[in-house]
């Protein structure tokens, strides 16, 4: 019996790979196995023998099946051990730029700007860009009566003689995904939707299309102080200064109340834009107190909850961020255009590779 024990305890400790170990376990403790025959051999001892042998061939068994299972788990450690050593790959390495083209600014901002958010506990939200006139307009409490409808030179959709339906539009902003958001998630809820917008309108800080991103919280105590710390944060990151200062100017949204116009503090001194310092003010965006009637069309309970909304363009903080003149150029796909503005594949903005506070 001691034999038998040294000679598949050696050979476990030596099988190299999965299969030698399953042929060791048959060959020693299977149905034919050495191990098992011996133990049908207990039949044909007196009573005293098998006392003696029985608990022996069942401890060998035990301590077979032991060394089997342990070398199996060291085989896969190993094996595991040899494939990360094998598969290992720099992901630092720099990528081969001029190959792959380049990421358009407005990409660029885009993800820099969702990083920001996203650290605050906002989810990104997305809506169609042909979008009912009642998402756009009437549920954000803009009746077809509204003055708002015709000041935003907007894209109306074909419709069929004789279709007397409301036209589809090209959505003139972000906010129809605060409607569109609140059905689906209802409240609370913390979003931002980046994406594209369309007004009729041409010349060098104005395109028909366009990218605005817009935020929306809505909880039960929500307030406009909120709102102006996470501008503050907002612009602070993104800037990548220690402090901006932001200033509400009263202004007017059918979709807010009280509304306010966000302006950032700057300075233009020596013709270049610093953030955060001087006498001068420049505009971000809209923004306000979500209006009550907006809460009910997207079925939300006014009395209970409430909430901040904005708005900010895309487009024009790419421009102010990386001193890029005239809005026009961003969409003629102009390769000189892009080689000089654009950023270099996977040097992608996240808030824990520091380039984003
Ligand atoms: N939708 C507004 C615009 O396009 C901006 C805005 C969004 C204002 C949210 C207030 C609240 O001008």
């Amino acid at each position: 019996m001691d034999d038998l024990r040294q000679k598949y305890l050696d050979a476990i400790a030596g099988a190299g790979d999965e299969n030698a170990l399953e042929d060791l376990r048959v060959a020693a403790v299977g149905k034919k196995g050495e191990v098992s025959l011996k133990m049908r051999e207990l039949g044909k001892m007196t009573p005293e023998e098998r006392q003696v042998a029985g608990p022996a061939l069942n401890a060998l068994k035990d301590e077979i099946n032991g060394a089997l299972a342990a070398k199996k788990v060291a085989l896969a450690d190993a094996a595991l051990d040899a494939r990360l050593k094998d598969e290992w790959l720099d992901v630092t390495m720099p990528p081969r730029p001029r190959n792959v083209g380049t990421i358009h600014p407005v990409s660029q901002v885009t993800e820099e700007v969702t990083a920001i958010f996203a650290d605050m506990g906002f989810a990104v939200a997305e809506g169609p860009q042909i979008e009912s006139d009642w998402y756009n307009f009437d549920a954000l409490n803009m009746p077809d009566w509204h003055s708002a409808r015709t000041e935003m030179d907007t894209f109306y959709m074909h419709r069929d003689e004789g279709d007397n339906r409301p036209p589809h539009v090209l959505r003139t902003h972000t906010s129809p995904v605060q409607i569109r958001a609140l059905q689906d998630q209802g409240a609370p809820i913390r979003i931002i939707a980046p994406g594209r917008v369309y007004r009729a309108d041409y010349d060098q800080t104005h395109t028909p299309m366009f990218h605005q991103i817009e935020g929306l919280a809505i909880d039960r105590d929500i307030s406009m102080a909120n709102l102006k710390w996470v501008l503050e944060e907002f612009a602070a990151a993104f800037f990548e200064v220690d402090h901006i200062e932001v200033r509400f100017r009263a202004s007017h949204f059918p979709f807010t109340e009280p509304s306010a116009e966000i302006d950032f503090r700057c300075s233009w001194d020596g013709g270049t834009l610093k953030l955060g310092e001087g006498d001068d003010w420049l505009e971000a965006g809209g923004s306000g107190m979500v209006h009550p009637n907006v809460l009910k069309s997207a079925g939300i309970d006014s009395n209970e909850w409430q909430g901040f909304a904005f708005g900010l363009g895309i487009d024009r903080l790419a421009m102010l961020k990386y001193g890029i003149p005239d809005l026009r150029a961003f969409f003629e796909s102009d390769l000189r255009w892009l080689k000089h503005y654009g950023f270099m594949p996977l040097d992608v903005p996240t808030l824990h590779g520091g380039r984003v506070r």
